[in-house]
Order: structure tokens, then sequence, then C-alpha cells
């Protein structure tokens, strides 16, 4: 049997993750014959995807440490019951978002002790690491555009400008984490998803 083989693209959010993860998910069953696992975080179970709705309600008042806790909520049950048995399964999960996601929103941009983030991380994931993490770095031009034709809604995307920046500048320096690669996400969908076939594909050969 393949191996299983754990992908997770990161990003602020409407970086184009979701579009690449669905391109990705297409060639990696057509042209490598792989069984896919698509899944997204905070999400991928039934009780990942009702505290996901909890924490992007607008009406939910919110303090960060309770937000943090929220997320490695839904991804212990999201590690546990999807990711897991789908990499003993030996399929590629790709995953839209996981642990960095915590690091950048909860410890840069709420601001909450990174130690903290990072040891809930452990924790949550039973220290499972992905094999490849492929950070979306939306230059601020394109990002307003984007922002222009489907302004933000839900309650992380209604926070402060402050607070979007803080992220989007923590994403720069964890793209530079070791297991971490940083995609151009400011071009077109078809280069980006150019970068990032070259990748997986040079980490599928290495498996
Ligand atoms: P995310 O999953 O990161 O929130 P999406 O894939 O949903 O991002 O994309 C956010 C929006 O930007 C969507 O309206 C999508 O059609 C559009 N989009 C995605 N990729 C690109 C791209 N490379 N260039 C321009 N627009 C894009
Ligand atoms: P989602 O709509 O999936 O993100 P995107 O807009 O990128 O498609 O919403 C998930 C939101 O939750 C997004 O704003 C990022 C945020 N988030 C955290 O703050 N911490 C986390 O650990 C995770 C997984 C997500």
């Amino acid at each position: 049997m393949k191996k299983g083989v754990f992908i997770v693209l990161e990003g602020p959010d409407r970086s184009g993750k979701s579009t690449q993860a669905e391109l990705l998910k297409s060639w990696l069953e057509k042209e490598h014959g792989r069984k896919v696992l698509l899944t997204r975080e905070p999400g991928g179970t039934y009780l990942s995807e009702q505290i996901r709705k909890i924490l992007l309600d607008p009406k939910s008042h919110i303090e960060p440490m309770t937000e943090l806790f929220l997320y490695e909520t839904a991804r212990i049950k999201h590690t546990l019951e999807r990711i897991i048995p789908a990499l003993k399964a030996g399929k590629v999960i790709v995953s839209d978002r996981y642990t960095l996601s915590s690091t950048a929103y909860q410890g840069y941009g709420r601001g909450l002790d990174l130690k903290t983030v990072e040891t809930l991380n452990r924790i949550a994931t039973l220290d499972l690491k992905p094999d490849l993490t492929i950070v979306f770095d939306i230059p601020d031009k394109a990002f307003a555009q984007r922002e222009k034709t489907r302004p933000g809604r839900d309650r992380i995307e209604r926070a402060s400008d402050a607070f979007r920046r803080r992220v989007n500048r923590a994403y720069k320096l964890l793209a530079k984490r070791p297991g971490v690669t940083r995609v151009d996400a400011g071009r077109s969908i078809e280069a980006i998803q150019d970068d990032i076939r070259a990748r997986v594909a040079r980490l599928l050969r290495k498996k």
C-alpha cells in the first residue's frame, strides 16, 4: 500500500487556498492515482463543523483564550477521526489550514503567548506534523482587489485591519520554518497550481 501523505495549505483569508486545494485533489487522483482526503480546519468532522459555526458566527463573543481552545478542540477531533485514519489508509490528505493558523491568528494576531499556542497545537495533534505546509503569500494589492469583489463576512474576517496585518506578517515569518514552503498567491490560478504541483511531486518522489 502507498504511504499516507499529509499536505496543509495555509495563509490569510481568501488567499486562494480552497481553489487550489480542489485542483490539487483532482491532479493527485488523475495523474498519480492517489486516494485523496480533502478537508479543512476548523471542520472536517460533525463536531468540528459545529465548533466552526460558533467560531465564525459574528454574534459570538469569544475571548482570545476561549477562541484558541475552541480551534484546538475542533483540531483534536479532526486529527483523531479523519487525518490519522486517512494516513493509515495510505491516502493523501489535503487540509485547508492546520496548526500554523492557530500560531498566526491566535498567537501573532490575538497576541496570545506563542509557547502556549504551540503547546496546545502539539497536544491537539498528538504531535503529528504535516509532510508539507504551503503558505499562500498574498500581496496587499491583490488582497485589496479580492476584498472589493467579496468583502469578508464572518467573525474572523470582520476583525480589525491591524489584526489582519499582524496575521499576514506572521505568515511571512512562519513560511521560513522547516517543512514550510511559500507560494506567491498574487498570480493566476494556473501559475500557482503549477508551483504547488511541482512541490508536491517532489514530496511524493521522496516518500
Ligand atoms: P480561501 O480558501 O483562501 O479563502 P478561495 O479559494 O475561496 O480562498 O478564494 C477567495 C476568492 O478569490 C474567490 O472568490 C476565488 O474565486 C478568488 N481567487 C482564488 N484564486 C485566485 C487568483 N489566483 N486570482 C484571483 N482570484 C482568485
Ligand atoms: P475559512 O473560511 O475556512 O478561512 P478562509 O477565509 O481562509 O477560507 O475560515 C476559517 C477562519 O478561522 C479563518 O479566518 C482563519 C481562522 N482560524 C484561526 O483563527 N485559527 C485556526 O487555528 C484556524 C484553523 C482558523
